[in-house]
């Protein structure tokens, strides 16, 4: 599809992730349903939500879910993905809570008016100056209200430990040296950066992923879109044999029918206040 990030320094193409942030949300929605009601806990009465690089709208709809007297103010760069997100509001009736804004947050931020929770999800790092973001987000936060940001401290892994895991972990050892040079806050330690910015009560949670079957029908599928973009990335840059077993799996629709895959990673969740 058309569309490319807008940040400068990623050639990712945003759209046509979209079906791998859809099935994140779908197969680790469980864990992504603890983590907002946990927000539910720390600002109960929240009305007005910013979704900050919201995607598809993964963490728009946990929000929603959340938040069931809130409304979500839904932002990213992407006209793409916000349509798709829009549809989906639609689709689930809950289109009148939710309010899809199209803009460039390195060039600009929007006048959004008073904010109480703003969920940055696995987006912050994408962005070129985050540190400013983070300002910005502060000066639109009503006082007393809420930052959350949640990123993935590396990527799912898949296939089962020994010979296959091994293969993974050797490509993703790689894979990743790739996205830290073309994305240097990736990994970030964002507690610092929250107080930089002026919120106080900063408080981290660490999110261990251990899922083993019966795991959700969509694992599969999840799998194989992971993999692919993993084989992408690493063709000419790791072993020929490594790249044979990567092969080997992404063959047909072998991966969907493995009963041996689990899902092992971590994400962080970072929240803070301001003042009020
Ligand atoms: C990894 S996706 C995360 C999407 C969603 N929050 C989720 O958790 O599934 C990062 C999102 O940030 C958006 N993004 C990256 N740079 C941006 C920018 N400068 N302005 C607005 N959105 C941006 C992308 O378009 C993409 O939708």
């Amino acid at each position: 599809m058309e569309h490319r990030a807008h940040h400068g320094h990623s050639d990712v193409d945003w759209a046509s992730a979209a079906e791998s942030l859809d099935l994140d949300g779908e197969v680790l929605g469980s864990t992504l349903r603890d983590v907002t009601a946990s927000l539910g806990v720390l600002a109960p009465s929240a009305r007005r939500i910013l979704d900050l690089g919201c995607g598809t709208g993964t963490g728009t709809f946990a929000l929603a879910a959340t938040f069931p007297a809130a409304h979500i103010l839904a932002v990213d760069g992407s006209a793409a993905l916000l349509a798709h997100l829009q549809s989906r509001a639609d689709g689930l009736g809950i289109d009148q809570r939710v309010t899809t804004l199209q803009a460039d947050l390195d060039q600009m931020w929007p006048e959004i008016g008073p904010i109480d929770v703003t969920w940055a999800g696995m987006s912050l790092h994408h962005f070129a100056d985050p540190d400013r973001v983070l300002v910005d987000v502060r000066r639109s936060t009503r006082p007393g209200g809420v930052v959350a940001v949640f990123e993935m401290d590396g990527p799912l892994r898949f296939l089962p430990d020994g010979g296959l895991g091994d293969v993974e972990s050797r490509c993703y050892a790689v894979s990743e040296q790739q996205h830290a040079a073309a994305m240097p806050h990736r990994g970030a330690d964002w507690a610092p950066r929250l107080e930089r910015a002026g919120f106080v009560d900063v408080q981290v949670h660490r999110i261990v992923i251990d899922l083993r079957a019966p795991l959700h029908p969509l694992t599969g599928r999840y799998a194989q879109r992971s993999l692919q973009g993993l084989r992408a990335a690493v063709a000419g840059r790791v072993p020929a044999d490594d790249l044979a077993v990567l092969d080997s799996l992404l063959a047909g629709d072998a991966l969907l029918h493995r009963e041996d895959l689990n899902i092992r990673g971590a994400r962080t969740l970072w929240t803070g206040r301001r003042a009020g």
